[in-house]
């Protein structure tokens, strides 16, 4: 990179990423890309066509009703409300319109939340394994991250999370349902995360704040809860994304939402806009907000999810491979027989395509994307087969 022409954020932006970048922008995977007869595990794109309740949303929005319909959109009036009514159920907190920030996505919102609480040289917590995109938010904002190995069978080890802590700390994320691993946070891992921030925050006055990232909120399979970070951590909001229950990233809409419980509560409904503005106008598209009391209604058919997490799984293991079945999320670990690299080669000679465990933090892995159609799966398992005996 030309020394000095750029922002310095970027060279640790680019390190963290680079090799996702790499692997989504130029690889065996891309050159592939949606050829019959790929398998295709890597990211959680949809593989099927979008659900019908969806496209009709859009579509009974997209003809203009006044002038205004395509003007400047923000924190709308009704995407708010309706925002808020969901979480009050969810959380049993007396949410209100104000608490809500109508973001582009999770990734908006887990950005805004950065900009929020966080100035340059400070540092934001995540367990590993994790999703990738952490640290590259946190540099760009000069912020530091800073990793924390998750307990294995995986779960949040909070006592090591609270031991990371330093006088910097402003941020600690709890991704839950986790990705990659699919662990659910319990209410007394949680409840211990709230009480022991709790006591460190009483002796400080830039207090350390939860990012509870609930992009997966919804895809619980039927032997797993979600229980909500805000119920236990008052110093809390809600990162969300729709394009999870929806399986339409490409789409984009989700909010920020600042827990009620929160002393800070009103401080932080203020400069909310501000953020959202500064950061590039940070809201959703007109479009996404007018479709949204119906969107609200819909999720991906998770039971069916569910079964194809089974099969998958079960089959993998007949073959010889140890995975972590999910209790939520689109994500399957397996460790993999021998080298990770030489078996994602092997793997993608065979038109299947996964993802490297290392990107996710987590060397000896790949990580199976459950968005794969059922199709894929059938045609997957015999080729995971032919790999793992070849090893
Ligand atoms: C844990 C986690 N958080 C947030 C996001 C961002 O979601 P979106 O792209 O819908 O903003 C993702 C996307 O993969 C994710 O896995």
């Amino acid at each position: 990179m030309a020394d000095g022409a750029l922002a310095d954020s970027l060279a640790a932006v680019r390190a963290s990423f680079g090799e996702v970048a790499g692997f989504f922008n130029d690889s065996p995977w891309r050159d592939r890309l949606g050829l019959p007869g790929v398998c295709d595990f890597a990211f959680g794109n949809p593989q099927e066509m979008p659900l019908p309740g969806f496209v009709a949303a859009l579509a009974a929005k997209v003809t203009p009703q006044h002038k205004d319909w395509y003007a400047y959109k923000g924190n709308e009036r009704e995407s708010r409300e309706v925002v808020a009514a969901s979480l009050a159920t969810i959380t049993g907190l007396a949410f209100e319109p104000a608490d809500i920030a109508m973001t582009s996505g999770g990734f908006g919102a887990i950005a805004m939340m950065v900009k929020l609480f966080a100035n340059p040289g400070e540092e934001l917590i995540y367990s590993v394994p994790s999703w990738f995109c952490y640290a590259p938010i946190a540099h760009l904002a000069g912020v530091v991250p800073v990793t924390v190995p998750m307990r294995r069978p995986f779960a949040l080890d909070v006592d090591v999370i609270l031991g990371a802590v330093t006088p910097q700390t402003r941020i600690v994320v709890v991704n839950s349902p986790h990705n990659p691993s699919g662990a659910i946070a319990t209410a007394e891992e949680l409840k211990a995360l709230g009480d022991g921030l709790e006591r460190i925050n009483a002796g400080r006055s830039r207090p350390v704040w939860v990012l509870s990232d609930e992009a997966y909120r919804e895809i619980v399979f039927a032997d797993g809860a979600f229980e909500s970070p805000l119920r236990h951590i008052r110093r809390s909001a809600v990162c969300y994304s729709y394009g999870k229950r929806l399986l339409t990233p490409g789409q984009r809409i989700g909010y920020f939402a600042v827990s009620p419980l929160a002393p800070e509560r009103e401080a932080v409904r203020e400069v909310m806009f501000y953020v959202q503005m500064a950061t590039g106008w940070n809201f959703p598209s007109a479009l996404m907000q007018y479709a949204l009391p119906e969107l609200e209604k819909l999720t991906i058919d998770v039971a069916a999810m569910g079964r194809r997490r089974d099969r998958l799984c079960d089959g993998l293991e007949a073959a010889g491979y140890r995975v972590t079945r999910p209790k939520g999320t689109f994500y399957v670990l397996v460790e993999t027989p021998g080298d990770e690299d030489s078996f994602c080669d092997a793997l993608s000679a065979r038109d299947v395509f996964v993802m490297p465990g290392r990107l996710c933090g987590i060397p000896g892995h790949v990580r199976l994307s459950l968005t794969a159609s059922d199709a894929m799966v059938e045609l997957a398992l015999p080729r995971f087969a032919a790999v793992a005996a070849q090893r």
